[in-house]
């Protein structure tokens, strides 16, 4: 079966790619980094460029035809984004606005044009924000605290609001991701910089008491409920991936110490804006609609990760 990835150069869309093209299907992958360009995308486009049944189409979704990209796919991975909460509040923002909610637009415009039966859009747990009430549940009020948030809510509303029209052909399943580690993870992400901080003795800064909470999920356990979304009865709906068990920051770091066997440095630094103090999914709704039931402790995850990193420093 067809499928598009767009965001394949990426952490996640390059993960979602290898799952995809292993379980048989063909994946036209579209990102604006070029491996030929960007270390980063050539690292993680590796596993999936081997592949026959892997395409790479260089584009940013903003200005290239979709209808011809995304014609005759099955299911497209819409998960291209400029991510990252802190960042959101400084001079990128147009930046945020332009790959998260226009070219969303184009995306989601295109899948109805060419009949694409099923979207899966890259949402993100950032759309709470400050909600009160947890675990968050998707009918919970949404209240993002950053731009980011924002522009991620904005985009997941006009995906599900294109899926309810009484005509419409493409149906629309929004995950709402919590905070995914594993190997290749952005650098920008506190798991990377922990394990770095482990590898080369480089202090990781902490903002604020490290009593945040995060819901942590390895990015295995997402893939899974991104492929299961993929294939779903559904019409428009929104659905919380999850890990299941949330962890402070500081228990984090002694977890990480425990794992690599190293002491992670740190200095303590100010608060960010926009940084939720906790966040925790409720999985009722991705285990009864996708059978998520999230299968990779962060014990076992953070040691995968830090064998990946090792791996990629010696060799
Ligand atoms: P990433 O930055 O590693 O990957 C995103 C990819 O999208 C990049 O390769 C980038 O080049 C591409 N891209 C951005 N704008 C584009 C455009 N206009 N045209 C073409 N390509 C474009 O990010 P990630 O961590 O893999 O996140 C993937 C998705 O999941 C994003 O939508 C993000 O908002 C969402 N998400 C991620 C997390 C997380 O913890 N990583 C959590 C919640 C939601
Ligand atoms: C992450 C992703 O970056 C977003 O793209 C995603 O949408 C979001 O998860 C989500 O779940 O929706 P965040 O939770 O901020 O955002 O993830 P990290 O960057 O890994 O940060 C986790 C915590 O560590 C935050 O409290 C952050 O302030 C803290 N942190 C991060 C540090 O203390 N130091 C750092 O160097 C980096």
């Amino acid at each position: 079966m067809r499928t598009v990835v767009t965001g394949v150069a990426g952490f996640l869309g390059s993960h979602v790619a290898e799952a995809l093209l292993a379980r048989g299907h063909t994946v036209l992958g579209v990102d604006r980094r070029s491996p030929d360009l960007d270390e980063t995308a050539a690292r993680n486009l590796a596993g999936a460029l081997e592949r026959p049944g892997f395409r790479l189409v260089v584009a940013d979704l903003n200005h290239t035809p979709l209808e011809p990209l995304l014609d005759e796919a099955v299911t497209v991975y819409h998960l291209a984004a400029v991510p990252g909460v802190r960042a959101s509040w400084g001079p990128r923002f147009g930046a945020y606005v332009a790959s998260n909610v226009l070219a969303t637009r184009r995306v989601v415009a295109a899948c109805a044009r060419v009949r694409t039966p099923r979207l899966v859009f890259a949402s993100s747990s950032s759309v709470y924000g400050t909600t009160t009430g947890l675990p968050s549940r998707e009918d919970d009020p949404t209240l993002p605290a950053s731009p980011y948030g924002m522009t991620k809510l904005a985009a997941e509303r006009l995906c599900l609001a294109h899926a309810r029209e009484a005509d419409a052909r493409t149906s629309v399943v929004a995950l709402r991701y919590f905070t995914l580690y594993g190997p290749r993870q952005r650098p920008d992400m506190m798991i990377s910089r922990v394990l770095r901080a482990a590898l080369t003795g480089e202090p990781v800064r902490v903002y604020g008491d490290g009593t945040q909470r995060r819901d942590f999920t390895y990015v295995g356990d997402a893939v899974a409920a991104t492929l299961a979304a993929g294939a779903v009865a559904a019409r428009a709906e929104a659905v919380n991936v999850g890990g299941g068990a949330g962890v402070s920051l500081r228990e984090l770091l002694d977890l990480a110490a425990e794992v690599t066997g190293r002491p992670v440095p740190v200095i303590d630094d100010v608060p960010q804006r926009g940084d939720v103090a906790v966040t925790c999914a409720d999985l009722a709704k991705a285990r009864d609609l996708l059978g998520h039931v999230p299968a990779t402790g962060l014990a076992e995850g953070l040691a995968r990760q830090w064998e990946h990193l090792t791996a990629a420093v010696t060799g």
